[in-house]
């Protein structure tokens, strides 16, 4: 074979290569067709290399000329293979090549915050004792955030220092409790509402206190609603969420809005009422506010407190979750750092 010739044949192979390579890289159509038109076209890249097979010697002339044939007709297979790939792959809606090799995204698998978890365990519980979860609005009258509770607005509850107000008689509700005169004006007993939902306080943000934090508000009114029933249905709720073996206990306290009032106090979970950080060393957990609703309240929405009785409670799920959780500062809950939250998941 003489150089001439030889040095085509070498063309041709690498042209061959080549050509290959760029058709089955295509991915889409018009890529394809620039490798068609470079390589196959009437002046792409084969074309010149047959055009050159004139110079070669004329006994090496037909073995050159059979292998430029070998190569286009590989080219014109790879071709339609790649057009018929490409076609199926758009037709079944793939759009054009699947890259493989790319690295798997992770992926990521949503969870409820704890303190909504807390929420939700609480009012199923109270659903089955026959319940309603409703909700209310965050920016309140000072009517209903404090009046119609029995809450005097020269009361330090209703003072400037804890109340964030909008305007004259407009706040941020500073607690929930608003939804039990909303609720009894709208609806004549019996009524069973849970109320979850967020307050407002000017607190600091410390390690037990957040500027909007949230509340449940629990309220039952019916006719011949005694302590006895109060005081079953929340012992009732302790060993639901808190686990049969905790113990509650009722202590004597003051809310403008329920008469007698109580905290209840359940055994501490973490230490199951030895003493430890948690309890404070005292062995009991507060849980939440609580009374018989005060007649001032009933008069005030206008409901006859000589035929009807009822019990009223109020509870902070995040202090709830913390203790379930042993978390230290409450600010931890409300900060968005997922490695913390998914510690909880
Ligand atoms: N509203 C009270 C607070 O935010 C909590 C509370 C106490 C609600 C006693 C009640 C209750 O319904 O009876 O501190």
């Amino acid at each position: 074979m003489t150089e001439v010739g030889a040095s085509l044949l070498d063309r041709l192979a690498a042209l061959e290569e080549q050509g290959l390579v760029a058709i089955r890289a295509a991915g889409d159509s018009d890529a394809l067709e620039t490798a068609r038109v470079d390589y196959l076209g009437r002046n792409g890249r084969l074309a010149d290399a047959m055009g050159a097979i004139g110079t070669v010697e004329a006994k090496a002339r037909r073995e050159v000329g059979q292998r430029a044939n070998a190569v286009k007709t590989a080219l014109l297979a790879a071709l339609e293979d790649e057009t018929r790939r490409l076609s199926d792959a758009e037709a079944a809606g793939k759009g054009p090549r699947l890259d493989t090799t790319l690295p798997a995204r992770r992926s990521w698998v949503g969870g409820l915050h704890p303190v909504t978890r807390v929420i939700d365990e609480i009012a199923e519980i109270f659903q089955d004792l026959g319940f309603t979860r409703v909700e209310g609005p965050e920016i309140e009258t000072t009517w209903y955030n404090f009046t119609a509770l029995n809450i005097p607005l020269d009361h330090p509850a209703a003072d400037m220092m804890d109340t964030f107000y909008l305007h004259d008689d407009v706040v941020l509700r500073t607690h929930t409790s608003p939804m039990q005169a909303r609720v009894m004006e709208a609806h004549e007993p019996p009524v069973r509402v849970l109320v979850p939902g967020l307050a407002y306080r000017r607190d600091s943000f410390d390690p037990s206190h957040a500027p909007a934090f949230e509340q449940i508000e629990g309220l039952a009114v019916d006719e011949g609603i005694d302590f006895i029933e109060f005081r079953s249905s929340i012992q009732h709720f302790v060993k639901q969420f808190f686990g049969k073996d905790t113990r509650s206990r009722f202590r004597p306290s003051y809310y403008p809005f329920t008469e007698p009032s109580a905290e209840v106090d359940v055994s501490c979970t973490v230490c199951s009422g030895s003493g430890c950080p948690t309890c404070k060393r005292t062995g009991w957990i507060t849980i939440m506010g609580s009374g018989m609703v005060d007649p001032a309240v009933f008069e005030a929405v206008g409901i006859d407190p000589e035929r009807y009785t009822g019990y009223a409670f109020g509870m902070g799920p995040a202090r709830i979750a913390m203790v379930r959780h042993g978390i230290p500062d409450m600010r931890l809950l409300y900060e968005g750092e997922l490695d913390f939250l998914e510690q909880m998941a």
